[in-house]
């Protein structure tokens, strides 16, 4: 077993490899990097926790075999998983820490070893950490799994907005503050099981119905600042455990987690604390529609043939991708486009929006998978300028990120979001299967714009189909 110097020393070090995973994972450059910092320090920090010096030998098998059990479990869900159904694990993933929170607090007030030692200054301090710790948890938990639900479509994308909602909220904050007073001056283990289960129950109702009540255009920033809170119940849980590093990992994670959320809202042009009160991506009352909206005009189709030339005609092109290419798998198949038309002296670039997919940098990762150059690669901000000297905007499988509804339409749901500009190019193509709207189910006006065309069927078919024709 390792002395506790070493375990701080190995504690010190997995910390500083967490915070270089961080910087690493900044960029797409240097993003490999950062993983292997990530569990280059996770291996650390689980071998030093396991064969640290808290751990006896009575208690090894146990860890061992939950470690075995909880690893099965997530390298099979890590190599089931698609791509596509990422944001679904996370959530999932967060979930499980939330859980973890909850039950390491109940576990340590009923335990009686936890508060032996301490004075009584200290046993405040302790069960203050354990009520703020489970009640973390508790809302972490349930709203990770009504966010799973959403994100699978097991429940649906619209806000459910209760009655009097932001006063349901109050009463609930002010009954979890009573029980908090109950809890601490409660003279035996009974009384406190009482206030805790109270708030614990009062804790998972709320994370239930802050997340029902987040519109499906919203769910990104749900997505980040539920990731934010797994990490704040991390770092409870480090506080009832005595554990600095797991303190110091969930703070990394929370507040990462919670500047990824903000700068989402601004990407999304939505104010954080509304976002967090519910109610949002509903549009000021106009429920977002799904699926298969009704044509609002004419369409004009386009065969792949036809894009070909265009495509091949072209002096500027821009690519915006978006969840459907994700599906599709058709990451390679543009990376083929792209090179064919580089080679011909086409300026091929590709826009990518911040909410594009279904989880942040779902798009980026896509396209370095298949090998696109970074330096093609655009944000939205540093491209949407350059669509009125574009010749073609083609659009892969995305919808509410070139809605142009966000910005003409005051009353839509996506109202105010910024989005791709691709209809100011000369000609604007739309890859899709049908006219079923995106994932915030808003019908979209681009459709049925002059300067439109549709290129209807599956990317990655289509794509295949247009780089036959270039070829030819
Ligand atoms: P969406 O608006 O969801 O549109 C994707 C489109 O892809 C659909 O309209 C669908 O139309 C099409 N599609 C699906 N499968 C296809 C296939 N095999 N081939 C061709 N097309 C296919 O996606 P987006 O434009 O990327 O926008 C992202 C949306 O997701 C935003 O509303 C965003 O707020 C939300 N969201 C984002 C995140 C993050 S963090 N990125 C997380 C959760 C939610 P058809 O069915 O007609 O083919």
């Amino acid at each position: 077993m390792m002395s506790e110097s070493l375990a701080t020393v190995s504690y010190i070090g997995a910390t500083i490899l967490f915070i270089l995973s961080l910087g690493g994972l900044s960029n797409p450059e240097t993003s490999r990097r950062g993983n292997l910092y990530g569990m280059l320090g996770m291996t650390i920090a689980v071998l030093a926790t396991v064969f640290g010096p808290r751990v006896t030998m009575a208690g090894l098998p146990w860890i061992i075999g939950a470690m075995v059990v909880g690893g099965s479990i997530g390298l099979y869900a890590a190599r089931k998983v698609q791509m596509t159904q990422m944001p679904e694990l996370v959530a999932l993933m967060h979930s499980l820490v939330g859980l973890a929170a909850c039950l390491v607090g109940f576990a340590n007030y009923i335990d009686p070893m936890a508060s032996m030692h301490l004075s009584s200054a200290e046993k405040a301090i302790h069960e203050i950490e354990v009520y703020i710790g489970i009640l973390i948890g508790a809302v972490t938990f349930s709203g990770s799994l009504i966010a799973f639900g959403k994100l699978a479509g097991k429940i649906g994308g619209k806000p459910l907005l209760l009655p009097g909602r932001h006063f349901l909220n109050l009463i609930g904050l002010l009954v979890v503050i009573a029980f908090g007073y109950v809890f601490l001056q409660a003279e035996s283990i009974d009384a406190g099981m009482f206030a805790l289960t109270v708030m614990t129950v009062i804790a998972l109702l709320f994370g239930i119905h802050m997340v029902m009540a987040i519109g499906g255009a919203d769910m990104p920033v749900v997505v980040s600042m539920l990731n934010s809170y797994s990490g704040w119940a991390a770092a409870a849980t480090g506080f009832m455990l005595n554990n600095d590093l797991l303190i110091v990992t969930g703070a990394l994670v929370g507040s990462s987690g919670a500047i990824l959320s903000y700068i989402m809202c601004r990407a999304m042009n939505r104010n954080f604390l509304s976002v967090i009160a519910g109610g949002f991506g509903s549009g000021g009352g106009t429920p977002a529609k799904k699926g298969d909206d009704q044509p609002a005009g004419e369409v004009v189709p386009i065969s792949a043939a036809e894009t070909a030339e265009l495509l091949a005609s072209a002096k500027n092109v821009i690519i915006v991708p978006g969840y459907g290419m994700a599906v599709a798998q058709a990451q390679h198949t543009v990376n083929e486009i792209t090179q064919f038309l580089r080679e011909k002296g086409v300026n091929v670039r590709f826009g990518i929006h911040p909410v594009a997919g279904r989880m942040p940098g779902h798009m980026n990762v896509l396209l370095a998978e298949a090998k696109v150059p970074y330096d093609i690669v655009m944000e939205m901000d540093e491209i949407n300028a350059d669509f009125p000297d574009t010749d073609v905007s083609i659009v892969i499988g995305a919808n509410d990120i070139v809605n142009p509804a966000a910005q003409e339409e005051p009353g839509s749901p996506i109202a105010g979001m910024p989005v791709l500009e691709v209809w100011k190019a000369k000609t604007s193509i739309v890859m899709k299967r049908s006219m079923a709207s995106g994932y915030a189910g808003v019908d979209n006006p681009l459709f049925y714009k002059e300067n439109n065309r549709m290129l209807f069927g599956d990317a990655k078919k289509m794509l295949d189909e247009v780089l036959v024709a270039l070829k030819a």
